[in-house]
């Protein structure tokens, strides 16, 4: 104990008592103890609302009350500082009364002397401090964010913090003498011996768990374990703390899942690079050759040629625009213009066993954008919805604002805090298995028949969104359908504009410098230059 003056109040009706107990005080081998004294009832409670005093001293006889009538109004009224009852003899009987009331110690007076007295204030005060830092430590427990826990062997759960309420949803007082598997599931449950046995040998276990709350929520948390034991050393109960790692562990799969697509996609555009510097010469050769070999034979070789080289160039397109992300126009476009297009189309084309919604939000922002490319994304959706559906269904394309705050940018790598609209494609279809669902955006990736599809379909929806600065958010059930929610920043202006068409200009003779690092295609450019009237061109090798 500390050299602080500790303040007594005493409450007796007897100016005797007082000036005995005072007598004992002056005895006290230290002199930290300083005493005051009331000899009312109501002169006590007032003093005791002034909370000036450490410790209280009250005597059971108080005029028509009682000491315990006082210390139970004295706790009633917030009261945390030690009360000692004092009784005298032939009061007998009220001890237990008195502890039960929440008093500090009991004394009888005929037996009360200098060093019982002093002992027992100095007890009261130890036990006061030490239960008010346990309150601390709990306070304490309940700030920290993570679910801390205590279980008994049987799995009852005999602590519950704050944060586990947060996290499980259970309040404390529904959770205390309840079974853990009551409150969430554990969704491994072959990792539980080998954890149990390293708990009992080591005393502490610690992993990451994939949990269902009652809500049903999906949760990964980081668990660590320590055992705790008793007087005997006997295994009592475990303490667990939960941190959870759900969000975390979602973005690094995000970020993964991005790096994978990353890799696949500079090897897909390496290739997709070089076959471009052969077709573009096979290309520009052939047309050069159209205009100048007249005869129908020639000319109907050279168009075969021509289309092929013009497909395989378009496929090199697609591969390069999902790799390098995507150029294109950005206008000012009306998503809602764009939607009603498709539907035509859907409408038309689509088996009838499809049935096609669409809402549209009335106050829909506008996006910065490529009308083409937007246009190829919600098509390349919709096919995958009209293939995922061969038994028919309901398609639903919706479109909405939406606003990302801090919360919402902290889930998905590509978010960020400000205004979007929010295209979703929904079909009733078969959806996807998770191995599906990890690999859809990649290219080449495909589940459907050789022939009906190339796999490049999401990939090339995933470059244009990317390079539009916006993202996309799948949310996939077998047998149930699929959900495609494609994010992108909204501006906020109503203004629409068309595309213009691009038109093939002849020269006057002005010069020209090419610069490329393939031969074929200098060689080539040059020549096509000069054929549609540009000047005498130089043309220069780069590294
Ligand atoms: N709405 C959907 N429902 C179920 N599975 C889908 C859906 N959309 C995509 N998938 C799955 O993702 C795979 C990849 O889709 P993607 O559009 O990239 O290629 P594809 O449709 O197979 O071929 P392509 O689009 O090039 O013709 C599909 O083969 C299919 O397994
Ligand atoms: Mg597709």
């Amino acid at each position: 104990m500390d050299k602080t003056q500790i303040k007594v109040l005493l409450v007796d009706d007897d100016e005797d008592d007082y000036i005995l107990t005072r007598d004992w005080f002056d005895k006290f081998p230290e002199s930290e103890f300083q005493l005051d004294w009331v000899d009312s009832y109501t002169q006590a409670m007032t003093a005791i609302a002034l909370q000036q005093h450490d410790v209280y001293l009250v005597d059971y006889r108080l005029g028509n009350r009682t000491g315990l009538d006082l210390l139970r109004a004295a706790i009633a009224k917030g009261c945390v500082a030690p009360i000692i009852l004092l009784t005298g003899q032939g009061d007998q009987g009220i001890d237990l009364e008195a502890m039960k009331a929440g008093a500090a110690d009991y004394l009888e007076k005929s037996q009360l002397g200098a060093p019982l007295l002093e002992r027992s204030l100095r007890y009261a005060i130890e036990r006061q401090r030490a239960a008010q830092k346990i309150r601390e430590q709990a306070a304490l427990l309940d700030l920290a964010t993570d679910a801390i826990l205590v279980r008994d062997l049987e799995n009852q759960i005999i602590f519950w913090n704050r944060g586990a309420e947060l996290l499980y949803g259970c309040q404390k007082e529904q959770a205390i003498g309840k079974n853990a598997s009551r409150l969430w599931q554990e969704q491994d449950l072959q990792l539980f011996p080998t954890a149990l046995s390293t708990l009992i040998a080591q005393g502490y276990w610690q992993g990451e768990l994939q949990q269902i709350t009652s809500s049903g929520q999906e949760i990964i948390v980081e668990s660590r374990w320590t055992l705790i034991h008793d007087f005997a050393a006997k295994p009592q109960s475990i303490l667990v703390v939960n941190t959870d790692i759900t969000q975390k562990k979602q973005l690094e799969a995000q970020f993964l899942r991005a790096q994978r697509l990353e890799s696949l996609g500079t090897l897909a555009s390496g290739i997709a690079h070089d076959l471009n510097n052969i077709l573009a010469p096979i290309l520009m050769t052939s047309q050069l050759l159209e205009s100048q070999l007249e005869d129908a034979r020639s000319q109907r070789l050279l168009s075969i040629v021509i289309t092929n080289v013009k497909r395989g160039a378009n496929l090199v397109k697609q591969v390069l625009s999902f790799a390098r992300g995507m150029e294109g126009e950005r206008t000012l476009l009306q998503v809602r213009h764009l939607i009603t297009e498709i539907r035509q189309i859907i409408k038309e084309t689509f088996p009838k066993s499809i049935e096609v919604e669409t809402i549209l939000a009335p106050d829909l922002l506008a996006v910065l954008g490529d009308a083409t490319q937007l246009h190829q994304v919600l098509m390349n959706l919709c096919v995958n919805a009209r293939d995922a559906m061969p038994d028919g269904g309901i398609l639903t394309i919706s479109a909405d604002n939406l606003t990302i705050d801090e919360n919402y940018a902290q889930m998905h790598l590509d978010a960020k805090v400000g205004s979007y609209i929010v295209i979703t494609v929904a079909d009733t279809g078969m959806g996807m298995e998770r191995d599906v669902a990890e690999r859809m955006f990649e290219p080449f990736f495909t589940t459907k028949e050789i022939g009906k599809g190339t796999g490049l379909g999401l990939s090339t929806v995933l470059g244009i969104v990317k390079s539009h600065n916006g993202f996309i958010d799948v949310d996939s059930q077998v047998g149930k359908g699929s959900q495609f929610k494609v994010y992108l920043p909204a501006v906020a202006a109503t203004v629409t504009s068309e595309n213009e068409p691009t038109e093939f200009l002849s020269g006057n003779g002005e010069t020209i410098l090419v610069v490329d690092d393939e031969a074929a295609i200098r060689d080539i450019t040059q020549t096509t230059l000069e054929t549609y009237n540009y000047g005498s061109t130089a043309s220069f090798m780069v590294n």
